[in-house]
């Protein structure tokens, strides 16, 4: 069974995707760490991915060594989960993200990872391109402000420079390159549920999510109380 979480930055996906998973006892896709890890590999070595013409492109992917180990993403079997979580690979990985054959390339994967098993899979195009079948479909939003002051809780902390103003600007950005790409865009798949997160907590969220996990798929879950 595959549950999906698609939504806009700063809104909750990853850890309440995580949770989820965890609750459940599925394995957990977070798919934004993966076309993070290709950005930070292309940032590596100077790859201005945008500039190669599709051929070039698909060889370059092919040679990239990307894996998903439990811990999170690696690249040529050395984790890179701490190297992925600033602003300028999210900003990479934003502007990465609208080429087809980055997202070609990691769709394959996302829907072997689909394949092995019961999954929580986060991103942006979970319920509409990659897993349409999906049993159980969230789509999780915040307000805008609410999202700026959660990603800035989380980076601040690494980068003690940084200003609310700072994340807001750059999430606006990727906000409206995600929303606005021509190639699976963000937006929730027609029969997604949809969660407006806006002063809930974590905990809140991940509550209904397992309710509506038992309700319409009746799956069996692990630790579960209400
Ligand atoms: O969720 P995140 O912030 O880690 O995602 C980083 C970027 O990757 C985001 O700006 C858009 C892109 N992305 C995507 O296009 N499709 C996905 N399924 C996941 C992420």
């Amino acid at each position: 069974m595959v549950i999906t979480v698609d939504g806009p930055g700063g809104a909750g996906k990853s850890t309440v995707s995580r949770n989820l998973a965890a609750r459940l006892n599925f394995a957990f896709l977070d798919t934004g760490a993966m076309y993070r890890a290709v950005a930070l590999c292309a940032l590596g070595e100077d790859a201005a991915l945008a500039d190669l013409d599709p051929e070039r492109r698909k060889t370059w992917l092919e040679g990239i060594k990307l894996e998903l180990l439990p811990g999170g993403v690696a690249l040529d079997g050395r984790p890179v989960e701490a190297f992925i979580r600033n602003g300028a690979v999210a900003s990479a990985a934003s502007h990465i993200s609208a080429l087809p054959e980055v997202r070609e390339y990691l769709l394959g994967r996302q829907r072997a990872a689909g394949r092995r098993g019961n999954l929580v899979a986060e991103g942006r195009d979970m319920g509409t391109v990659v897993f349409p079948e999906a049993e159980l479909k969230f789509f999780l939003t915040a307000s805008e402000e609410e999202r700026a002051r959660r990603r800035f809780k989380d980076m601040a902390l690494r980068d003690p420079q940084l200003t609310l103003a700072e994340v807001r600007r750059e999430m606006a950005g990727r906000d409206a390159r995600d929303l606005s790409r021509t190639l699976a865009p963000l937006r929730p798949a027609s029969e997604a549920i949809i969660i407006d997160s806006t002063g809930m907590k974590e905990e809140e969220v991940v509550a209904l999510m397992l309710a509506r996990a038992q309700k319409i798929a009746g799956v069996r879950l692990t630790g579960f109380s209400l």
